[in-house]
């Protein structure tokens, strides 16, 4: 590689490392969920306009959200800084110099660890991904054996094998006869749990999950969700087998509390009735929802299958308009939850609007709403606590 750059431009040592250390290799890396290790200069210079490409498309770092502030900000929003984007393109356009390497340690986003763990839920046995499908949802009934109401808020997760889990989401069963339903679907099924395309199949509610490469956190100060005495769980395994097929036994630490000040609860606007015609590069849906209620809405999670594209969620009072949620290429693998920098408060009356758009392109027959792979959905899940 020419290291023959104009004095004074970026180089590697310098600036493109520390970038990297912080925003891509906690993926990029050898036993990471990234196909490329960018560790080293060797491993990053071949790859300088392909990288630059990627961010400046933001498609890498992954994240569905827009955090540049013409929607809203998000806590530990995986999103690069347009100065960062314009750095990395300029070294890859003077040809990638190195630069002099320097003693820095490149440090990594702070690692996280819950400060207590009260309960342990852990799949029971080991489970191996199918082989025929390369993406493997399977849904796993974990009894937390609690005998009195308890509060999540905080929480890490332990991958069994953290090159073939892609994601993962704990839900909470409220009800006997949820519990029965998922029970049913697991013994129908040969092997430890069942088949769980992107959500758990039966009625639950969302605790906590992790996307790719994070380890977890804590719920919002002052809040948490409960799990009900004598209820189960289900733990939603993502697997996707690039990587191969090694066996997975993944643990969940939970902190929790008898009591929080707020008890939060996940809510969503959602467009149920679906009807997608095939062959269209944009189809767009739309549905809005009035609040009967004053809320602090916390965090959000947008929801869609894999024909969605974009989805935008808006609170509307006569006058105003707070944007939510801004997702300008929804990729499917990267859902997670995202925490607002700043809570967002709403109240009762105000429009809550969601708009959903697909690309049916690749379809011969309509879309509808439905929990298939093949299906769509368009959701916007919130973290809220009631107000007043
Ligand atoms: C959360 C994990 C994660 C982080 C963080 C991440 N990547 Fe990736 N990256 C992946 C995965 C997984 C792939 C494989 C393709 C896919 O699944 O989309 C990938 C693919 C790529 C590719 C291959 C080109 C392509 O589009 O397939 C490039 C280049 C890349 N990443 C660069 C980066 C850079 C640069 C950063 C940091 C600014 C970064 N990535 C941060 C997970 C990550």
């Amino acid at each position: 590689m020419p290291s023959d750059a104009p004095p004074g431009g970026p180089t590697y040592h310098q600036d493109i490392a520390p970038l990297l250390a912080r925003s891509c290799t906690t993926c990029h890396r050898s036993g990471g969920i990234a196909p490329l290790s960018l560790t080293t200069y060797e491993e990053v210079a071949p790859f300088a306009g392909l990288i630059a490409t990627s961010v400046a498309e933001r498609t890498m770092p992954p994240y569905n959200l827009d955090n540049s502030g013409t929607c809203n900000t998000y806590v530990d929003a995986l999103w690069l800084a347009e100065r960062d984007i314009a750095t990395i393109d300029a070294w890859a356009e003077a040809g990638a110099p190195a630069g002099e390497p320097t003693d820095e340690p490149q440090d990594g986003p702070p690692g996280w660890e819950p400060e207590r763990v009260d309960l342990t839920l852990e799949m029971p046995t080991a489970y191996s991904p199918s082989e025929p499908i390369v993406d493997d949802y399977r849904c796993f009934i974990l009894d937390p054996g609690l005998t009195e109401d308890a509060f999540v808020t905080a929480f890490e997760v332990r991958l069994g094998r953290p090159d073939v889990v892609h994601h993962l989401t704990l839900f909470a069963l409220d009800t006997a006869e949820d519990e029965q339903g998922a029970e049913a679907l697991d013994a129908a099924e040969d092997g430890p749990g069942y088949t769980c395309f992107g959500d758990t199949v039966v009625p639950s509610r969302w605790l906590v999950g992790t996307g790719p490469s994070d380890k977890g956190g804590r719920l919002p100060a002052g809040t948490g969700l409960r799990i009900g005495a004598g209820r189960k769980t289900v733990l939603q395994m993502h697997y996707n087998w690039q990587n191969g097929t090694a066996p997975d036994q993944t643990a969940v630490d939970l902190t929790l509390e008898p009591s929080v000040p707020k008890e939060a609860f996940v809510a969503r606007v959602a467009d149920l009735t679906l009807e997608l015609p095939p062959g269209q590069p944009a189809v767009v849906e739309s549905e809005v929802m009035p609040l009967e209620g004053d809320f602090t809405l916390w965090g959000v999670w947008p929801h869609m299958h894999n024909l969605g594209k974009e989805l935008r969620v808006t609170a509307n009072h006569p006058g105003s308009e707070v944007c939510l949620a801004q997702v300008n290429r929804y990729n499917f693998h990267w859902q997670r939850f995202a925490f607002y920098e700043e809570p967002v408060q709403v109240r009762a009356g105000d429009v809550l609007q969601i708009t959903c758009t697909y690309d049916t392109t690749g379809r011969d027959t309509p879309t509808t709403w439905g929990f298939g792979t093949d299906d769509e959905m368009c959701i916007g899940f919130f973290y809220i606590t009631p107000t007043g």
